[in-house]
């Protein structure tokens, strides 16, 4: 069956409210059972952080997904189902999938082709598994580093996030020819990045929130800007994906001056919908409709009155089926709002071809393939921003060079969260080559003791301390001074005794406050999390590659700064010192600020 406009009318007609209360329904894999995929003609399925097969392989992945097609392919009227994915920085929670730089390293680096190869890649990669589409790309335009998602924003200026959250939407769509190759989904609608620091109160019906106790300080906070300022900077992000033709965009689950967006019909539909003119599905987050009232089923009416078109119940889906039938009985959804919503699944199921071809099946060694890992380390290396450089660096080419930290040998550290699972991990959580693995790789000579006592060896003359946050994703991460670890900075004095020269090489979410590192270091790195692949970092220490990202945030100059819209940063945005090999020619789209006179090439 293909799906134009009339056929989509069409099959809208022929269908019972309980088939389009159906494909509303987003569940998660946890949960749900492909018979009952079947059962309640369910419209789409989604992995969370956490929704990981066992054994997490490739393979699996594929036979999880195309038991859920096939069962809403054996539906009354087959309508196809669409599974859905955090695959936010390559196909993260898959096992063996290439991870690229979170989407701040790709602020760093402001390439626009870039992130459509990397759009492309990714998509690839889930089309091999099956997986159609993607909650991604993460437009906010984060403005305090203390949430726990700023790494998810590409930078704090507007303009940077609309033009790469827009490539990134044209490379998982594909060429343009035909069906899309996977569904962007751009999120969170609107003004998550703008939340304000203790502005967050759990819902007191809502036990599942915050298990951690102190977590969520800011994330699903209270945005609290007048309405140009909400459209000047949150706005344009929305508007270019939309334009580069985004069908699906989540809400956010936070608020604007006190109003959950998740009930805000004029945010959701006068504004996105009309004014800005999305065709697409609007979807709710994770259990997002929960928290507008204690009452479940007035959650259901104020959510589809506001324009959610599919709710993401991961758990509790049998609830949802049931608080909207009961909803559209009794008049409190019209049955045109039920028409809408579903018209606009409809159409993108269609964009994407599932009509005619419900299922991919492409070869599984496309995830994880080596011209991908190319790509991310290529990125990898361009996100790196050479904050300061007194003379160590670049590190000559025979130079023997004693690497301490454990993030310098940790693929785990250097991912971050929402890597193969919700909160990231560290180790080996997945194949990678590590800085230390890299720089072995590259034959340079390389003593590595995670602790920096290199057992009583003499002390080189280079040093390379590499510190990273530990992994974290959402309001979990929220930090009310995002710094270095006890044990990294005892790591970084004991290097600093031990070496002429220290080079400080960062993995973070975010700027750091370690205003003592930075000065006491003699070289600093800022390298994000840059993913999977680190192989082209030692280019970066011996010069043989160039210094080529710029600051997407300012960079701290103490404890003061963090949530003072008039603080003096030590780095300003765009910062970014230029050094090594072709320097001068290095591609970049952003004005060269101060900073670069002072650079060394
Ligand atoms: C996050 C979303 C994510 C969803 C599904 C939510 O908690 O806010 O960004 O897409 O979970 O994993
Ligand atoms: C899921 C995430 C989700 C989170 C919300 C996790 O178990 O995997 O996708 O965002 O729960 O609590």
């Amino acid at each position: 069956m293909s799906a134009g406009g009339g056929r989509i009318e069409a099959l809208v007609g022929s269908m019972t409210l309980s088939e389009k209360i159906g494909q509303m329904t987003q569940a998660s894999n946890e949960v749900i059972s492909p018979a009952e995929v079947a059962d309640h003609a369910i419209g789409s399925v989604l992995s969370g952080g956490n929704g990981n097969p066992s054994p997490n392989t490739a393979a699996v992945w594929a036979d999880m997904v195309a038991g859920f097609t096939e069962a809403a392919a054996q539906t009354r009227l087959g309508v196809p189902l669409v599974y859905g994915i955090d695959a936010v920085h390559g196909h993260s929670n898959v096992g063996g999938a290439t991870i690229f730089p979170h989407n701040i390293g790709l602020g760093a680096i402001d390439d626009a082709d870039l992130m459509r190869r990397i759009g492309r890649a990714t998509a690839a990669e889930m089309m091999a598994t099956g997986v159609r589409w993607t909650f991604a790309p993460t437009v906010a335009v984060p403005h305090d580093i203390r949430w726990g998602r700023t790494y998810e924003g590409y930078g704090r200026d507007p303009a940077l996030v609309a033009r790469l959250g827009s490539a990134l939407v044209d490379g998982l769509h594909g060429d343009g020819a035909g069906a899309l190759d996977v569904l962007a989904c751009p999120k969170h609608f609107v003004g998550d990045g703008g939340t304000t620091w203790g502005t967050v109160s759990a819902p007191e019906w809502n036990h599942w929130w915050d298990p951690w106790g102190d977590g969520w300080r800011i994330d699903q906070g209270d945005t609290r800007l007048d309405e140009a300022e909400l459209r000047a900077v949150h706005l344009p992000p929305y508007e270019s994906t939309v334009a580069a033709g985004a069908l699906s965009i989540m809400a956010s689950y936070s608020s604007w001056n006190g109003d959950k967006l998740h009930g805000h019909r004029y945010l959701l539909t006068d504004v996105l919908k009309g004014e800005v003119g999305f065709p697409g599905f609007v979807v709710s987050d994770w259990m997002g409709i929960d928290q507008l009232d204690a009452d479940y089923d007035h959650c259901v009416i104020e959510a589809i009155n506001a324009g959610i078109d599919m709710v993401m119940v991961p758990d509790e889906f049998r609830r949802f089926i049931d608080a909207a039938t009961r909803a559209v009985a009794a008049g409190a959804i019209a049955m045109d709002r039920i028409d809408d919503a579903v018209r606009r699944i409809l159409r993108a199921k269609s964009a994407l071809g599932l009509f005619n071809e419900p299922q991919t099946r492409p070869a599984l060694s496309v995830v994880g393939h080596e011209d991908h890992r190319r790509l991310a380390a290529e990125a990898a290396r361009r996100s790196a921003v050479l904050l300061k450089n007194n003379g160590a660096l670049p590190v000559g080419g025979n130079e023997p060079i004693d690497l301490a930290g454990a993030a310098a040998d940790d693929i785990g550290l250097q991912c971050g969260g929402w890597t193969v699972g919700w909160q990231g991990g560290t180790g080996a959580t997945t194949p990678g080559t590590t800085l230390l693995g890299a720089l072995r790789a590259a034959s340079s000579e390389v003593a590595h003791d995670p602790d920096g006592l290199f057992g009583g060896r003499p002390p080189g003359r280079v040093g390379v301390v590499c510190i990273a946050e530990e992994p974290y994703a959402e309001g979990p991460g929220d930090s009310a001074v995002p710094t270095a670890t006890a044990l990294d900075r005892e790591v970084f004095h004991r290097m600093r005794q031990r070496c002429e020269h220290l080079i400080l090489m960062i993995y973070s979410g975010r700027p750091l406050v370690i205003p003592d590192l930075v000065s006491s270091a003699d070289a600093v790195v800022a390298a994000w999390l840059p993913g999977t692949e680190a192989t082209q970092l030692p280019g970066l220490l011996t010069g043989d590659q160039p210094f080529e990202g710029r600051l997407p945030q300012p960079w701290p100059a103490g404890e003061s700064d963090l949530g003072n819209p008039d603080a003096v940063p030590s780095y300003p945005v765009n910062h970014g010192l230029r050094l090594g090999i072709h320097a001068d020619s290095a591609a970049t789209t952003r004005p060269p600020t101060v900073s670069n006179e002072q650079s060394e090439s």
